[in-house]
């Protein structure tokens, strides 16, 4: 036996709310006590069992698997299909400062392995989810839940103004939304340059003292430059990828299936293309990277992980299963165990 293995257990912080992996560049997989390392014992050793937690800009998950923004309401939709406090975190339906009602006509169109979307950012506003929603969420985070504001403004002064008031209120994190492809101002073409992204960013940084994470789009000519663009403007982790601008055309119509003629295409068909980004990224930048794009079993999230993302987020997949998420966790879990990986920041192979 090692002579210290309370050393151990008084470090590892198994679900006492805090510690676990520390992502921001530094491996904190050491919990060991040093006889116990000069031992040659492992933490797996001692307590066969994995440690799925991760901790990202000093925010701890239980386990690193996120709903991603969009696909999962405020949680509250999901509540009679699963527990949806077994969730390491649930990124909010993305929000503006005033109410939106998104776009006309088709919404979603379903693709080989995929789903378009086109949904506009239908949102209550901030001031109305902070009202109405976020109680419910204040329940999640009592069971260990992360809670992420998905933020987004049609300008860079609304992103600001919104982050301000999401500041002061009980959200874990945000996650600034310069991705998304389905509005006509703000949005994704804050993400396609890195001026931009860094003007977007730099300001809703001054604004929120919260830990910052920003959602970038697959559809940037330069995705490392626009990332590190939003890194030196006070980014602490990076989200990608968001959805892929593509388009459908209804035949008999002869017609765009969509009225914005283009839409975002996520699901397993962009699954591939969503890890390459991920590799990239994580050869290229110091920051937690939270990867996703078609996540549907634990394998595809195991992907993710091993190719430098910290965590994962699961959005289309919740859609034909409710309880992949939940899935995805066990399989994680499981898999750590077989390969006897003890902590998450070890799955990676960048
Ligand atoms: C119906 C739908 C709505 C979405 N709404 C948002 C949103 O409001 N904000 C955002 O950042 N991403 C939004 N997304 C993008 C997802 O969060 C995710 O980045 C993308 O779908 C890729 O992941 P997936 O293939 O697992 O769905 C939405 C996606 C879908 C399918």
């Amino acid at each position: 036996m090692p002579d210290n293995p309370l050393g151990l257990f008084q470090n590892a912080n198994y679900d006492q709310g805090s510690a676990g992996t520390e992502v921001s560049g530094e491996k904190d997989c050491h919990r060991l006590g040093k006889s116990d390392q000069k031992a040659g014992f492992s933490q797996f050793d001692i307590l066969k069992k994995p440690d799925i937690s991760v901790t990202i800009a000093g925010v701890r998950f239980k386990n690193p698997v996120i709903a991603a923004s969009g696909t999962f309401g405020c949680g509250r939709e999901y509540a009679g299909l699963l527990d949806v406090g077994a969730l390491g975190g649930l990124c909010t339906k993305g929000l503006t400062l005033k109410p939106k009602t998104g776009n006309s006509g088709m919404r979603l169109h379903e693709t080989p392995s995929g789903l378009m979307n086109s949904i506009g950012l239908e949102n209550p506003g901030i001031p109305a989810f902070i009202e109405k929603d976020l109680p419910y969420m204040q329940e999640l985070q009592k069971q260990g839940v992360v809670v992420i504001a998905n933020l987004s403004g049609s300008s860079v002064e609304e992103c600001a103004e919104g982050a301000r008031i999401l500041d002061m209120c009980c959200v874990d994190m945000v996650e600034l939304n310069i991705s998304c492809p389905n509005v006509t101002s703000g949005g994704m073409a804050f993400g396609l340059d890195p001026e931009a992204a860094s003007s977007v960013t730099r300001l809703v940084r001054k604004a929120l003292h919260k830990p910052l994470m920003v959602k970038l789009s697959p559809n940037a000519p330069d995705i490392i430059a626009v990332a590190s663009a939003c890194i030196a403007a006070g980014a602490d982790a990076l989200s990608l990828v968001n959805t892929f601008k593509a388009i459908a055309i209804d035949i008999e119509k002869r017609a765009p299936v969509f009225d914005n003629v283009s839409a975002g295409l996520s699901g397993p068909a962009i699954r591939p293309i969503a890890i390459r980004m991920v590799w990239e990224l994580a050869g290229a930048v110091a920051v937690p990277i939270i990867g996703l794009g078609g996540i549907a079993c634990a394998n595809d999230a195991l992907e993710f992980l091993l190719a430098g993302a910290k965590a994962v987020q699961v959005g289309t997949a919740t859609f034909t299963n409710p309880v992949v998420t939940l899935e995805i966790i066990d399989g994680i879990a499981a898999y750590m165990e077989k390969k006897k990986i003890s902590c998450i920041e070890d799955l990676s192979i960048r």
